[in-house]
């Protein structure tokens, strides 16, 4: 018997390789997972729509902490790159994630011709 599958809008990377932890990339993830938590957006806890995983290095680690996201979105499978991520800005990227709108263009560094 397979796990339960549950739906979510999005899937938010945040790298904790060395380059970027040496750039606060855990204490980011802590603030994002906290924050998610907090307002219900977390997947696993009352419904809430976004996917939160720590990651090896993204590989753009002289630019980070850096930050990805999936998700499905006009037909397609859409990703959004960012360097240099702070609190603010991933809580932006999540909210756009959870409201299905555009994400947020600051910092965000792909793929070609969406950035
Ligand atoms: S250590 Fe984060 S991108 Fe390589």
């Amino acid at each position: 018997m397979p796990p339960k599958f549950f739906p979510t809008r999005g899937h938010l990377l945040v790298c904790q390789g060395p380059h970027c932890q040496a750039r606060g990339s855990s204490l980011l993830y802590r603030a994002l997972w906290n924050h998610l938590e907090r307002s219900g957006l977390a997947y696993y806890k009352k419904g809430g729509s976004l996917r939160l995983t720590e990651s090896g290095c993204l590989g753009a680690c002289s630019y980070g902490p850096t930050v990805c996201v999936y998700r499905q979105r006009g037909g397609g499978l859409e990703e959004g790159w960012y360097a240099a991520t702070d609190f603010p800005l991933a809580a932006r990227i999540a909210q756009a994630v959870h409201e299905g709108v555009e994400l947020p263009a600051e910092h965000k560094y792909g793929p070609e011709g969406e950035g």
